[in-house]
């Protein structure tokens, strides 16, 4: 045994009492609570597989809402910038100096963007210029020595002798980290760009872009963009430290692109991917049903491209003839031009070059084909009380088997007439909730064809994103996916982002408990982001057999069923398990990888047991999360406040007991033979 030698000569008395108390406190945090309560035990049957641990299981599901894209993962900084979010007025711009500033229809760039802003700068001098301000999705992030890419469309009326000046100010206007000249306007629409390039500054977002003139004019502007460096500099990309943040959870495919965003609140504002397709400036946009618009920027070709930067499949969800609202189309002839749509969706993602739209997605600049296995059909389909969802089911199920037998179909609820290949299951849960359903798919039947794709899901406590607790009730529910990967192939957590701003009604949040949260400038993962990251990077293949008793349990009175809004009877208290398991093996190289859950406020001594290998390593890994409290959470202040920390664990062995702090979710790696 080691001992610690304090060297005690160096330390004064008073850091010596200061010491001891610290020492005493880690040791009553991590002593398990004084009961006479057995040692519960876990036995690991490893030489019993149960499943194969599905390998396309951890994923990630996507769609404008919270800002996720625009203000969030796409790299646009500027708001409105084809000044369509709002019908009769310039909203998210400010006029500088003593310009005037419209919509104006009257000579528009084209059919899609048929508006444009017409700035009067009648007054405008070298001293007093005059001009137009946009300050971002809560602000334009200033970083050190950086390039960013601006462009407009922009025309001016007779007599205007121009420059422009474009730059990135101090929103009061004190510092201008960058700017550059414009010239050349003519009375025709033309496209300019110019680069700005940032000096040593310190990082900031309450900034302002500005395209201002020193001489009197009319110009009018459209589609002005200011994009920042991208993840692997792709051309209108995404934000660098969002997309880390998804590379680390090693995501295999992308549901996208939604959820309700893909359906609209009404069928003429659903994800109508036609019109996401090709040059940004031949984009018309449209108001997403999480209530902002979209200018569609980022469109279908640009999930492609984010699935392709993160060697992830896209899941395409593909529009099935309801909106939100209860709008729907009748299956028969009607959906056929729906049906039609999603053939042809599929075709762009994946035929080649020869066909009618792989040849369009070569044009619009990615001649290979993505590949895909999944296409969901609608979303949600049990809100659409008209019972239409089986006939629209399976008129698309027909249509997508008939020419591409290989994809897989998922419907999002229950259907009579075909059968799916898998159905999307949604869950949105209390802590305690998600933890009491963690056994659900032990015992659902495995004779039915149709598999489970677990398409949206989170436990909600905590806002903007999600605290330990959140963490906790995912890790269970997590087991619950991962032991039953037979017959559960996919799960993608929900939503996954949160732009945090603006936590008001009205503001950039419409759901809270979101993965990963962030504002202009810097982002973070919840502890429920990090509780995903170490599931989805430390698993086998084979779901190992496990048995245990004596596990510690504690009653939960759930709250009794409402009927119109009114409790009825209460239901009898139910007894819960506090601890939540998983065992998988990675079949090549013998690595066990042990999850336990505690998700109770006290240190909890466990006895594992394995059978079934030759030998256990004494010596191996343990990442461990945990917090003081449940409430604990991280956010922009504090982003690391819970992460995984990743440390050696001894004394393992075929029998071994180990005791897991309270609040905690820990995987242990063991060597095995
Ligand atoms: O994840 C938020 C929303 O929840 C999704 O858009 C929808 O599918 C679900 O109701």
């Amino acid at each position: 045994m080691n001992h610690i030698k304090w060297p005690m000569r160096e330390i004064s008395a008073a850091k010596r009492i200061v010491l001891l108390f610290v020492f005493t406190l880690a040791i009553a945090r991590f002593a398990p609570a004084q009961t006479n309560a057995p040692v519960p035990v876990w036995q690991i049957k490893a030489d019993q597989v149960t499943a194969k641990v599905s390998p396309m299981l951890y994923g990630l599901m996507t769609e404008e809402i919270n800002y996720s894209y625009e203000g969030g993962l796409y790299g646009e900084l500027i708001r409105n910038r084809a000044f369509k979010a709002n019908a009769t007025n310039a909203v998210f711009w400010q006029t500088v100096g003593s310009a005037a500033i419209a919509l104006d229809a009257t000579t528009p760039l084209n059919d899609a963007l048929n508006t444009s802003l017409k700035v009067e700068a009648t007054q405008a001098t070298k001293n007093f210029p005059a001009g137009i301000a946009n300050g971002g999705y809560w602000g334009i992030p200033v970083k050190p020595k950086t390039a960013y890419q601006v462009s407009f469309f922009a025309r001016a009326a007779a007599g205007f002798g121009g420059p422009l000046t474009v730059s990135i100010e101090s929103a009061d206007g004190k510092k201008i980290f960058a700017s550059a000249e414009v010239a050349g306007l003519t009375g025709d629409w033309k496209k300019y760009a110019v680069t700005l390039h940032t000096k040593r500054v310190q990082p900031s977002k309450n900034n302002v872009f500005k395209i201002t003139t020193a001489s009197p004019g009319t110009i009018w502007f459209q589609n002005v963009s200011l994009f920042p460096p991208t993840f692997a500099n792709r051309a209108n990309g995404n934000r660098p430290d969002l997309m880390q943040l998804l590379a680390d959870m090693h995501p295999k495919f992308l549901r996208l692109p939604g959820g309700n965003y893909l359906e609209g609140d009404y069928i003429n504002e659903r994800f109508d991917w036609k019109k996401t397709i090709g040059d940004i400036s031949q984009r018309p946009g449209h108001r997403s049903p999480w209530n902002y618009w979209s200018t569609d920027g980022f469109g279908l070709l640009e999930y492609l491209g984010w699935c392709e930067d993160l060697h992830m499949e896209p899941l395409l969800a593909v529009f099935a003839g309801y909106a939100l609202r209860h709008d729907y189309v009748k299956p028969g002839p009607d959906l056929e031009p729906y049906v039609q749509d999603a053939l042809d969706e599929i075709e762009y993602v994946t035929g080649d070059t020869n066909t009618t739209w792989g040849a369009r997605r070569a044009l619009d600049g990615h001649p290979a084909p993505f590949p895909l296995h999944y296409v969901e059909v609608g979303n949600e389909d049990w809100f659409d009380k008209s019972g239409s969802y089986d006939g629209r089911f399976t008129q698309f199920f027909n249509a997508i088997k008939a020419k591409y037998p290989q994809l897989q179909v998922i419907a999002t609820t229950e259907v009579k007439s075909s059968v799916p290949d898998l159905i999307d299951e949604h869950y949105y849960k209390s802590q305690v909730e998600m933890e009491s359903q963690s056994h659900m798919y032990d015992t659902r039947s495995r004779t039915n064809h149709t598999k489970v794709f677990v398409g949206e899901w989170a436990t909600r406590v905590g806002r903007p994103t999600p605290n330990m607790a959140g963490a906790l009730g995912d890790a269970a529910w997590m087991c619950c996916m991962e032991r039953n990967s037979d017959l559960v192939l996919l799960e993608s957590y929900a939503p996954l982002f949160v732009n945090v701003s603006d936590l008001a009604r009205g503001g950039s949040m419409q759901w809270p408990s979101d993965l990963i949260g962030y504002d202009a400038l810097t982002s973070y993962g919840s502890p429920s982001y990090y509780a995903q990251v170490m599931f989805s990077t430390h698993h086998g293949d084979d779901v190992l057999a496990t048995d245990a008793r004596d596990l510690p349990t504690y009653t939960w009175q759930p709250p009794p069923r409402t009927r119109n809004g009114v409790p009825q009877s209460k239901p009898a208290p139910r007894q819960l398990p506090s601890l939540f398991f998983d065992a998988t093996r990675d079949s090549q190289t013998g690595t066990i990888y042990l999850k336990v859950v505690n998700r109770a406020a006290t240190a909890q001594p466990l006895q594992i047991d394995i059978s079934g290998v030759q030998s256990v390593a004494a010596k191996g890994t343990a990442i461990v999360l945990q917090a003081e409290k449940p409430e604990d959470t991280n956010s922009l202040l504090a982003p690391k406040k819970i992460v995984p920390v990743t440390k050696k664990a001894n004394k393992l062995g075929s029998s071994f007991t180990r005791t897991f702090p309270p609040y905690s979710i820990t995987i242990l790696e063991l060597k095995t033979k």
